[in-house]
């Protein structure tokens, strides 16, 4: 197959782990005789500084005339702490959101055997979790009209009836080819956006009888998520509490560095981990590229590449396996890989797949 990839590494930690991606890519593309070809774009801080815009329009065509972004991270601390910044390096990773029409973000959870100790919850409750995140991606307070002033605020929180049946039409779908179980998560006791959430909902459940739904407050899921992880099978949201929810969600998993996510709607889809831009760890070689690495396994499989994305999910847990990880994932904190060598090792594992 032949793929054009759309590489934006952003940020911080992303040039680090977006190599290590397209060098899993490139491993894929020898071992399994496929053509994919690499085009890089400036997105975030490091646009702002090039063009004075974190999404500029040559970065958008590149995309749109790509089959696949391949998106690492952006945010930057000197934007953070400066509320009165004009633009911002988020900004950008909005801007390709909505102008790629990206509604569904796809945030699949699950523990990696061997590391049911890296969580900070007991082993015998995140043990076997496998869930996905649904959330929605291109509306709510993220893009409701807003106001800002010295005195006042406020971001609106508005939900379109088509918005809110596209999205839920992904997490029935997905429900249904999962073990069936769906729960929607929202906030319909005192927000009105929710209870037209719930309403789209219980109609469009008729539709899908196989799939058992539940429908939980917003607080609630979040206590559920570590007091019972394996409850969960779907979940959709919108996108600020799906936002706070994956989050959370990692802390099952163990690190942030481990959750990937898909991006899919109207036009390229893009695959990018869940977790930011770790400023702090930049040019250390410490970050964990799996996330990124297991985003690139995301993207296979999206165009049909089931083997080669098995084998790049093989890749990963060998790795863990053998003890090949960054130190977040280390005994006490410490390891002695980076994030290139752990790098080296998946690519060339790759390469000897099924050998
Ligand atoms: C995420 C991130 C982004 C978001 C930020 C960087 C704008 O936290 O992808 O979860 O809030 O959506
Ligand atoms: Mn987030």
């Amino acid at each position: 197959m032949k793929l054009k990839i759309a590489v934006l590494p952003g940020d911080g930690i992303g040039p680090e782990i977006s190599r290590v991606g397209v060098d899993v890519m490139k491993a894929v593309a020898e071992r399994f005789g496929h053509e994919f070809m690499f085009d890089y774009g400036f997105a975030g801080a490091s646009a702002i500084k090039a063009t004075g815009n974190p999404f500029p329009q040559e970065t958008f065509d590149l995309c749109k005339d790509s089959d696949a972004v391949l998106f690492s991270a952006v945010g930057d601390p000197a934007y953070d702490n400066n509320p009165d910044a004009k633009v911002r390096p988020e900004q950008g990773l909005l801007a390709m959101r909505k102008q790629l029409g990206l509604f569904a973000n796809i945030r699949p959870i699950q523990t990696f055997p061997g590391l049911e100790d890296k969580s900070p919850l007991k082993e015998d409750i995140v043990k076997g979790a496998d869930f996905v995140c649904v959330r929605e991606l291109t509306g709510g307070m993220y893009f409701g009209d807003k106001f800002e002033s010295d005195d006042k605020a406020f971001d609106t929180n508005m939900y379109t009836r088509h918005e809110i049946e596209r999205i839920l039409k992904v997490a029935f779908e997905l429900a249904s080819r999962r073990r069936k179980h769906l729960t929607v998560v929202d906030k319909a006791n005192v927000l009105a956006s929710s209870r037209l959430w719930r309403k789209v909902a219980q109609e469009m459940e008729k539709e899908w009888p196989e799939v058992e739904i539940d429908y939980m407050f917003v607080d609630n899921a979040a206590m559920k998520m570590i007091q019972e992880p394996r409850f969960f099978d779907v979940i959709v949201t919108e996108n600020t509490f799906g936002d706070i929810l994956t989050d959370e969600a990692s802390v099952v998993s163990g690190s942030m560095g481990l959750l990937p996510s898909s991006s899919i709607g109207e036009s390229t889809p893009v695959f990018e981990p869940i977790h930011g831009s770790w400023p702090q760890a930049a040019g250390l070689d410490i970050a964990n590229p799996l996330a990124q690495v297991l985003s690139v396994a995301m993207l296979l499989e999206h165009f049909g590449l089931s083997d080669e994305g098995k084998a790049v999910r093989d890749a990963v847990d060998a790795s863990i396996r053998h003890g090949v990880v960054t130190p977040d994932l280390g005994k006490d904190g410490k390891s002695e890989y980076g994030t290139e060598a752990v790098g080296r090792w998946l690519s060339a594992w790759v390469l000897k797949y099924g050998a």
